[in-house]
């Protein structure tokens, strides 16, 4: 899901917003019958930090907006915005958005925010990044800046799902920027990607927890044990999950950052389309 590298024409210029708050949809990849991609123009002016969240939407019949936070997917280098999305049976945004095409277009919220950010972190040796389901949309945009690998030496993206294929948009993602002409030969130096599937076969087949509570994470990718001196973390999933590695990690010393007071961790729920924020 790399836009700079493909070549493919842009259908909506980065430059030319197509009117105040909208953008033009220019991909949509459906990965499973609940998960979907999709691209966007950027208007101009548009910024945001990696990790960042917006709210985007479409109009309901009546012609009122439903808005809902999602997370950008793609780094603030690139000149398209990418997001991931799950489809709540039901939803009043996503039961609509599944069904977007290129060329449709689409409500974007101007004001990027949100607390996976870089900044909320103290320097360290190695990032974190923890991602169940839909979570993991902002790291997708955190490993593709080289801000990232400026930072810190190695990065994990871990990433878990009940099955298989919910893993596959991640591990595109992945391969894609390993892959990538300008950023390919950092992320293959510095990217560990962990994926865990917990109701499929799968080599590793344990919650994330599990194999960070008896390092045999760190043993697998040869890391020293988890330690609030060198190691930062970024969270990002169901509340189950927040909550459990937030606990986990405050016992081992670890305190959440904010953009006044970084620190050693930082947390959001995974934004699932139609949830509230
Ligand atoms: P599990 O299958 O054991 O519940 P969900 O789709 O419910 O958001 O879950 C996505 C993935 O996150 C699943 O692999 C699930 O494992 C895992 N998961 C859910 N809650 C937690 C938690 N509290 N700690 C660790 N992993 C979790």
């Amino acid at each position: 899901m790399m836009h700079s590298t493909d070549n493919t024409p842009h259908i909506a210029s980065a430059a030319t917003p197509l009117s105040d708050g909208q953008v033009q949809v220019s991909d949509v990849t459906h990965w499973t019958d609940r998960l979907f991609s999709f691209s966007t123009g950027r208007p101009a002016g548009f910024r945001f930090r990696s990790g960042e969240f917006v709210m985007l939407g479409l109009a309901d019949d009546d012609g009122k907006p439903i808005m809902r936070a999602y997370s950008i997917a793609s780094p603030n280098w690139d000149d398209r915005l990418a997001f991931y999305s799950i489809i709540v049976p039901g939803g009043p945004l996503t039961s609509r958005l599944q069904h977007i095409a290129v060329g449709d277009q689409i409500m974007l919220g101007k004001k990027p925010t949100g607390s996976l950010v870089l900044d909320r972190l103290r320097p360290g040796k190695r990032l974190y990044l923890i991602s169940t389901g839909t979570g993991i949309a902002p790291f997708a945009s955190i490993i593709r800046d080289p801000d990232t690998y400026d930072r810190f030496e190695t990065v994990i993206l871990t990433h878990s799902c009940r099955t298989v294929d919910a893993l596959g948009y991640g591990k595109a993602v992945v391969d894609a920027a390993r892959q990538h002409p300008l950023i390919g030969s950092l992320v293959r130096g510095k990217l560990h990607y962990f994926p865990t599937v917990t109701r499929d076969d799968f080599h590793h087949n344990r919650r994330i927890t599990a194999y960070l509570q008896d390092g045999s994470l760190q043993q697998e990718l040869n890391l020293p044990p988890l330690s609030s001196v060198d190691d930062r973390l970024m969270v990002c999933g169901s509340i189950g999950l927040n909550r459990d590695i937030a606990t986990m990690i405050t016992a081992a010393g670890f305190t959440e950052g904010t953009m006044n007071d970084p620190a050693t961790f930082v947390v959001e729920r995974a934004f699932v389309g139609d949830g509230a924020l």
